[in-house]
């Protein structure tokens, strides 16, 4: 099939995967109004168009702390993410570092922190979730400082899982979810071969390296679920603002009064986030609150958001709205599950070229310049 933006890698990985793996990705919480909202808001988001204004010598690099990036885009943390491909953080950070931006790796990844970090060229980022085994959060940002990791992005919307309905009907959880999903593996045999036989272990690298014990692909949801916190409060963090010496992101930012909390905390950064549509199903579209985020915020700390992007355009719309950088999440899966690093390489090489061209026909030179007064009101 001809493969030419992320809507057809969404397409080619849904032919490829087993469905429980697929709806994982696809699906959000609920009713899933929220994933919906987070990609038709933003692409309501209008332009305007500019012409006559010189844009040749264009320039798509940022600076986020210090460190100069090629575009403005980071790869979201995506759990699991091993199990859309071979190894397949591994694979993802390779085609980050490739395109020179930052591949963020989720707590819950197949491959360990050792693993790809070893396959890094640039300093990786670590995305940390807010967990009630404390050991095992102070041992794993512990390893990710000794492995170079500059940046901790730490998840605070994640208090209790969200609720995915899909996960029941996929094979993912409920009755008869392991049978289901061996079934499904069987009949997927692309996947089947590459990532179930040659992909293994199976594993959540960074927990078994702490518990000293394989944890396959069923304990995930059992560890995760005794280990969510709900009774966390800022004043609970303060030890991690203490004791992480480098940036400090977080992640899950939808309001602005929690956006100025996060700059009290003296975070470094934070990702306007409803994850992606998987946790409160009904709040706001990222799109929808960035620019009152923004204007709580901008310039106090960096400003990423997160959220239905699917094209270069929709990167570009984030920057208007107020961001500073952008995480993409579902896009980058659907193409490493379809092509591996290849597949992740070419989805940021059309990014990358839709951004260019918006810059051109927006009338910018570098997008320093990109902001609320290119938005079409
Ligand atoms: C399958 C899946 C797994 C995810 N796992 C994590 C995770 O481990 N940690 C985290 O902070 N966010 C996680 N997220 C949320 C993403 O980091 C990001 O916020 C979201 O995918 C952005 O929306 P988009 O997919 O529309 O780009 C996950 C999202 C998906 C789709």
């Amino acid at each position: 099939m001809i493969i030419s933006s992320a809507t057809d890698f969404r397409e080619a990985a849904r032919r490829k995967l087993p469905p429980f793996l697929f709806h994982y990705l696809d699906g959000g919480a609920g009713a899933e109004q929220t994933l919906r909202a987070n990609v038709d808001d933003l692409q309501a988001v209008k332009l305007r168009q500019r012409v006559l204004r010189g844009s040749e010598q264009l320039d798509l690099g940022v600076q986020w702390f210090g460190e100069d990036y090629a575009l403005p885009i980071a790869l979201a943390p995506v759990g699991l993410a091993g199990m859309y491909a071979r190894r397949g953080e591994v694979q993802a950070v390779r085609a980050a570092c490739r395109h020179h931006i930052p591949f963020i790796q989720s707590t819950v990844s197949v491959c360990p922190l050792a693993e790809v970090a070893a396959q890094a060229s640039k300093p990786i980022w670590f995305q940390l979730y807010v967990l009630k085994d404390r050991d095992f959060m102070r041992d794993v940002m512990r390893r990710a400082w000794e492995l170079g990791a500059t940046t901790l992005v730490f998840t605070v919307d994640m208090p209790v899982p969200g609720n995915r309905y899909r996960d029941a009907h996929s094979g993912m959880s409920g009755a008869n979810g392991p049978m289901r999903r061996v079934l499904q593996a069987m009949l997927h045999p692309r996947w089947a071969w590459d990532v179930g036989v040659f992909g293994r272990p199976h594993d959540l690298g960074n927990i078994s390296a702490f518990r000293g014990n394989a944890t396959g692909l069923a304990d995930y949801i059992g560890w995760l679920g005794a280990n969510f916190d709900p009774g966390i409060a800022w004043q609970d963090l303060q030890w991690i603002r203490d004791e992480w010496k480098g940036r400090l992101v977080i992640k899950g930012i939808l309001d602005p009064d929690d956006a100025r909390d996060a700059l009290a905390f003296g975070a470094d950064g934070i990702v306007v986030s409803n994850h992606g549509g998987r946790q409160l199903d009904g709040a706001l579209s990222s799109a929808a609150v960035l620019p009152s985020i923004a204007e709580a915020v901008k310039g106090k700390l960096t400003i990423f958001a997160d959220g239905g992007v699917r094209t270069g355009t929709d990167v570009f719309r984030m920057l208007a709205l107020g961001a500073d950088g952008v995480l993409i999440g579902r896009a980058f899966v659907y193409a490493l599950a379809t092509q591996g690093q290849a597949g992740v390489e070419r989805l940021l090489a059309i990014m990358e070229k839709d951004i260019r061209t918006n810059m051109v026909l927006t009338g910018v030179k570098s997008l320093r310049e990109v902001g609320p007064q290119l938005l079409a009101r």
